[in-house]
């Protein structure tokens, strides 16, 4: 049986997708009504985007990444995916070349070929999964306009290092320097805030000048259908005038002119709504811990959701669909460039993760 039929069945063991485990978190709720409520006749109208929101979401992000971010340089978006479509429209031509790395997040080709650019895909390393510097240098062209990469990793959980950033930092530097049109990197944040054992975010804006970040808040305030995220550019990058506005006229074409106005109005009372990362990280362990002693090879997530497991059998689609059959939802590694895996996400309850051990259990005994 494949996972789709079992979603809404509500004795299913869902680690299929970073969805929340209860329909909130402490405070949301609250807080969006506290914003809908019009404080005055402009409340709801069409203007621009509330700058309380922007200068609050620079100071946070000044503080997480220890770079002053200027407000005018916050760009609201409709989550994540909306701060890459805007970026991607920003500064990319028809025939440009965006490097991405494989294992991907699931739209990364699709928002490239919808900017009219041609996807270039590179392997991370399989052993470390940290980036493949190397194999990113013999991927560029002179007609390489962007880099996207994505730290914390999802799928693989891994945290990209200071010296590999500074590698890649170096890299690029390099190449623009030598070609007609600079490179940017886009540096998918998404889950800047979801870190376990004390390990700190490290953005590759610190690096390299023309950095382009991107934030949300569906990971962090575990809400993701609620659209809010924004794309951030250092106060190192060069043209700054003339990218911002390359980036309203690049808004209108995404549909990023404004997101949500009661998203807006919340963004900086959002932005002290955060997953509890303890009880997370008491998850992950717990899962990791049961899973090894099961017999699985599973590896240590840095940040993230998601465990990332080796299948006991060749065909992970045959396993994930075993699991299903006792009503545990695992994604397939062929949905995400990573055959013989299977990826968990621990936003799944403590409830379901108890009652999910024993068959996955029982499923690797059955492979033996
Ligand atoms: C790596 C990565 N980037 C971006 C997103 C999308 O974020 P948003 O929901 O804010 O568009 C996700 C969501 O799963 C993700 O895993």
């Amino acid at each position: 049986m494949g996972s789709a039929p079992l979603m809404g069945d509500p004795d299913a063991c869902d680690f299929l997708a970073g969805n929340p485990e209860v329909p909130a978190l402490p405070g949301y709720v609250e807080t969006l009504q506290k914003w809908l409520e019009p404080q005055d006749r402009r409340w709801f109208a069409y203007g621009m985007p509330d700058p309380r929101a922007a200068e609050a979401a620079a100071a946070a992000l000044s503080d997480e990444l220890g770079i002053a971010f200027e407000p005018n340089d916050i760009l609201l978006t409709r989550g994540a995916h909306g701060a890459m479509a805007l970026a991607m429209a920003t500064v990319l031509d028809p025939g440009d070349e965006v490097i991405f790395v494989s294992p991907p997040w699931f739209f990364y080709e699709a928002l490239i070929l919808g900017a009219g650019a041609t996807p270039v895909r590179v392997r991370a390393n399989e052993t470390t999964w940290d980036l493949d510097v190397g194999a990113i240098e013999g991927a560029l062209t002179p007609r390489t306009r962007m880099v996207l990469i994505n730290t914390p990793n999802n799928p693989t959980g891994r945290i990209y290092p200071d010296d590999t950033l500074a590698l890649l930092a170096a890299l690029l530097q390099r190449h623009s320097d030598r070609s007609a049109r600079p490179a940017y990197l886009l540096s998918d944040e998404a889950y800047s805030k979801i870190l376990f054992d004390g390990n700190v975010m490290r953005s590759p804006a610190r690096h390299y000048a023309r950095t382009l970040v991107v934030h949300t808040f569906s990971k962090s305030a575990l809400a993701p259908a609620q659209r809010l995220g924004f794309l951030a550019m250092p106060p190192t990058m060069p043209d700054r005038e003339a990218l911002r506005k390359g980036a309203m006229s690049a808004s209108f074409s995404t549909s990023n002119m404004a997101p949500d106005a009661v998203m807006q109005y919340a963004l900086p009372d959002l932005l002290h709504i955060t997953v509890d990362m303890d009880k997370l990280q008491l998850r992950r362990d717990r899962l990791l811990e049961a899973l090894r002693a099961a017999g699985y090879q599973v590896h240590t997530p840095e940040g993230t959701f998601y465990l990332l497991v080796r299948s006991p059998i060749d065909d992970e689609s045959a396993f994930v669909r075993r699991l299903a059959q006792d009503k545990v939802l695992g994604m397939s590694g062929d949905m995400f460039e990573m055959p013989g895996y299977f990826r968990l996400s621990i936003t799944a309850t403590d409830d379901m993760v108890e009652r999910a051990i024993p068959v996955f259990e029982k499923a690797i005994s059955e492979t033996r």
